[in-house]
């Protein structure tokens, strides 16, 4: 075995894996966003083209990145090199797993601001603060939480020393341990959260406002908006999934792994709606998108309900783990390739991650504030600009290529050795689906959010 492979590691177990790779899927995308593309997208109009895009496109698409990942047994960049050489293909291919890197660091520098305010939600559950709070309260709250910059760079300092600790254990002793506690407590504060939400008078109209089927509300935005939803709750595109595909053993099923993985993204996405929406109508609220449903709505609720108090801090809890799990997903990459490329040791690839993406996110977090009104190439705001682009445009970009590479530069000995499918039919509507139906797609997204 390669120098390379050998400080490449192994997760321990199919289930572990599973586990990690749930765990990169489920994050603030589930928590903020699903819920709220359904209700203003058409209910179960809006989860059946869900459906079918995860279906068609999303795991395909997240088995082409694994199976590049297991291929390659490296970072991004070695990965996409190593391939490239090996197909007789361009090096240019180089470039790809470099975008994924900025990718990442990008998305991990805004992901850490908002995640940041979870641990701020938290401590105020846990100590109380949102008992019988007012709707004025809470938006004061909100103000003086985003309109304090010292403040929300401290929590967004502590959000990533909370990634970077774990990552810098190393596969193993880190990721492993983290999800396979973090991930299990999440489930169960989600359970007791539905739970609870059963109890209440607005479950009905909770349910009828995600599941209605309106069908009227279905138009071309809306399939680009599932189909975004998908990538982006996937976590593919920026080489998380490529990375820890290449901890998987030659003997597991990228197939089924990846069907139960985006299964159970599926399942965590719908119950967080039930846990939501049920409370927001049983206490008179008004269902908001954006971060702004978890901050400034979503307390109210747990203010005015028995038990609140516990509720809450269990809710802000589960966000800053589905948060947690995802950022150290989009972590690893960045260090694995230090430490793969530049022979550092994981301690010191995890500081400098940590400190450049922290660095990085200060300007998101003055976005809120000392330059709130500092508009950059038409875009409101820094914070703005690095959501928009990343999940608009670098991310896609990064979709994009690895299907044409898998799709058409990987010769097919290697894909049929990689994938191991049991019937020659599922890899052959594999490869199909990866060749024609998602590039386009992708291509299709890209021109519409360009335009
Ligand atoms: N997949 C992660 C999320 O949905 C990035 O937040």
């Amino acid at each position: 075995m390669a120098t390379q492979e050998l400080k490449h590691n192994r997760w321990s177990s199919k289930f572990v894996f599973i586990l990690a790779a749930t765990g990169a899927a489920v994050g603030l995308g589930n928590i903020w966003k699903f819920p709220y593309e359904v209700a203003s997208n058409g209910g179960s109009a809006f989860v059946i083209t869900y459906i079918i895009c995860l279906a068609c496109l999303g795991i395909p698409l997240l088995i082409a990145e694994m199976l590049l990942g297991r291929l390659g047994r490296a970072n991004p960049i070695a990965t996409l090199s190593k391939l490239a050489k090996e197909n007789n293909t361009s090096q240019v291919w180089a470039a790809l797993g470099w975008l994924n890197i900025i990718t990442l660091i990008c998305v991990l520098s805004f992901y850490s601001v908002v995640a940041g305010w979870s641990i701020k939600y938290f401590i105020a559950s846990c100590m109380g603060v949102f008992v019988n709070i007012d709707n004025d309260s809470l938006n004061l709250f909100w103000q003086n939480t985003v309109a304090n910059p010292v403040e929300i760079i401290s929590y967004h300092a502590l959000f990533m020393l909370l990634t970077i600790a774990v990552v810098i254990r190393g596969v193993n002793r880190g990721i492993e341990t983290a999800n396979k506690i973090l991930m299990p407590l999440l489930f169960i504060f989600l359970l007791i959260l539905v739970g609870y939400s059963y109890t209440t008078p607005g479950f009905e109209k909770g349910w009828n406002f995600l599941f209605e089927f309106r069908y009227q509300d279905i138009n071309f935005d809306t399939i680009i908006k599932a189909f975004g939803q998908t990538c982006f709750t996937l976590a593919i595109g920026a080489g998380c999934m490529l990375v820890y595909g290449s901890y998987v053993t030659d003997e597991t099923n990228l197939g089924e792994t990846s069907y139960i993985i985006a299964l159970v993204n599926l399942l965590v996405a719908v119950l967080i709606g039930l846990a939501i929406f049920p409370l927001i109508f049983s206490y008179g609220l008004t269902p908001i998108g954006g971060p702004g449903l978890i901050f400034q709505t979503i307390p109210i609720a747990f203010a005015k309900m028995k038990f609140g108090h516990l509720f809450g801090s269990l809710f802000f809890a589960l966000i800053l783990f589905a948060a947690w799990t995802s950022s150290i997903s989009m972590a690893e990459p960045v260090v694995i390739m230090l430490v793969e490329k530049h022979n550092l040791t994981r301690a010191k690839a995890g500081m400098i991650t940590g400190t450049f993406t922290w660095l990085l996110g200060i300007l998101s977090a003055l976005s809120f504030n000392v330059w709130q009104d500092v508009h950059i190439l038409g875009y409101n705001n820094f914070f703005t600009l690095i959501t928009d682009v990343t999940t608009d445009f670098m991310l896609p970009i990064g979709i994009l290529g690895f299907a044409i590479f898998s799709g058409w530069k990987v010769r097919p000995e290697a894909i049929i050795s990689g994938l191991n499918f049991k019937k020659q039919t599922t890899r052959k509507i594999w490869l199909f689906l990866i060749k024609y139906p998602a590039p386009i797609a992708v291509l299709s997204m890209l021109i519409w959010h360009g335009s």
